[in-house]
């Protein structure tokens, strides 16, 4: 069963919407199965830029039905917004062609407010989230008091408990965090609104997605976030509130193990972060402004979502053979090669010194290496613009040498190079 899974090897922003885009030529589905819209893709057709936050950016090909699984949390607002913006650049969106999972989490306007409060508590030890209510929608998840997007299907018992939400919410914002309260029945009203709206998009996914498994149809499942934004893998507490790895697809989707063919880890050539945390290999002053660009263009190291300036540094290799074993990567695709033309020399960590201790695995996880000092290995850099060049044979002699040098530290052969934001500026290897 042709189950494709597609992750961020990295801390998310690696240029999953492209590679998406790509592999969704092949696929009848395309899945979201984690995060909310705190994601943000960007997919690039034409003269059109598409940033997606919520609706899986596969569905951009007409042939596609896109499916938001349960491990998903919605902010209808968003959902509601991006399916008009999609039609107007005349992308159909419809619920023949977009299902949602009755076991997906709401967001709320409480979700909003509690993460914005609970980020101003935090002070300098702040997470920098992107303020979408993530954490606190996925917490009620987790202490079994959410709201599933299932419960839209009985109305009145859907009011009740929103209202109960709000409610709670306001207490909490009140009390603890002296923030204002909301208004209970203007959000009220706007979601039964919703509910209404979003009724007919209302779907069993994991059956839907099996029986098209089981029938040889190709299914994407879209990763939003990275690896080291994992809950459980990523580095705690500096990470989102799901699960971004691989088996984050199967659980979000409600797919058994056995269907898996694929799994393509998506990383930059180079790497960045937004937000607070550990980054080892951070770059600052004229290599990072040159890593990162202007910010006039759309992929440029801004985030999608906030806008925020990214950290940018060296590829660390520590860290993708690690995203390789918590995912069982079976193949790479390698991102924005074209922005690492003219520098020179080209280094890669390869390593982690401390107290004269050297790891080239994490002692333990990702999260304890603040402290931690990068080895380098150098490697020359080219000169040559690469994007014009979408043959392996044309790549500049030294930047075949840098993707070989990626997939031997790595273990996992590279099977994508993109070399410019277009849609087809990539080079597909083998
Ligand atoms: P949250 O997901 O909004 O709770 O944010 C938690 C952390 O994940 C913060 O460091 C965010 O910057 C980061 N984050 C969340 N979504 C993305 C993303 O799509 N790309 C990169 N970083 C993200």
């Amino acid at each position: 069963m042709p189950l494709d899974i597609l992750v961020g090897a990295q801390g998310g922003d690696e240029g999953k919407g492209r590679m998406v885009d790509l592999l969704a030529q092949k696929a009848g589905f395309v899945a979201r199965y984690n995060g909310g819209d705190n994601a943000g893709h960007t997919v690039t057709v034409g003269k059109q830029t598409f940033k997606l936050h919520l609706v899986p950016s596969g569905l951009i090909h007409p042939h596609t039905i896109g499916v938001i699984g349960n491990g998903v949390v919605i902010n209808p607002e968003t959902l509601m917004n991006e399916i008009e913006s999609l039609s107007r650049a005349g992308v159909t969106v419809n619920p023949q062609r977009l299902r949602i999972s009755h076991a997906a989490h709401l967001i709320t306007p409480g979700h909003r407010a509690l993460d914005a409060a609970q980020e101003a508590a935090r002070g300098r030890q702040a997470i920098g989230t992107t303020l979408r209510g993530i954490g606190p929608a996925y917490a009620d998840k987790v202490t079994r008091q959410g709201l599933r997007v299932g419960q839209m299907l009985e109305l009145p018992r859907f009011e009740a408990a929103l209202k109960a939400h709000l409610h709670q919410v306001n207490e909490r914002l009140t009390t603890i965090y002296s923030a204002e309260p909301l208004d209970v029945p203007a959000v009220t009203a706007r979601y039964l609104e919703f509910a209404h709206q979003m009724l007919p998009y209302i779907a069993e996914v994991s059956h839907l997605l099996t029986e098209a498994l089981r029938a040889g149809q190709r299914v994407l499942a879209e990763g939003a976030q990275g690896t080291l934004l994992d809950l459980d893998h990523g580095t705690y507490p500096f990470v989102t509130s799901s699960y971004p790895t691989a088996a984050g697809a199967l659980l979000g989707l409600g797919l058994g193990v056995g269907c898996v063919e694929r799994v393509v880890g998506v990383t930059k050539a180079f790497q960045t972060r937004v937000g607070a945390g550990p980054f080892p290999s951070e770059l600052h002053g004229e290599l990072a402004a040159s890593l990162r660009g202007t910010g006039e263009h759309p992929w440029d190291e801004y985030g999608t979502t906030t806008g925020r300036p990214r950290r940018v540094g060296w590829l660390d290799m520590v860290l993708l053979r690690y995203s390789a074993r918590i995912n069982g990567l079976t193949e790479l695709a390698l991102t924005k090669l074209d922005i690492l033309t003219g520098l020179d020399p080209l280094r890669i960590c390869v390593a982690y010194r401390e107290n004269n201790r050297q790891y080239t695995e994490l002692p333990y996880g990702p999260d304890d290496i603040g402290a931690f000092q990068p080895v380098y290995e150098d490697l020359p850099g080219w000169r040559q613009e690469l994007w014009q060049v979408r043959r392996w044979e044309d790549l500049p002699q030294e930047a075949r040498s840098y993707i070989l040098r990626v997939e031997e530290l790595c273990g996992v052969p590279v099977r994508y190079v993109s070399v410019g934001p277009e849609r087809d500026q990539v080079i597909e290897i083998g």
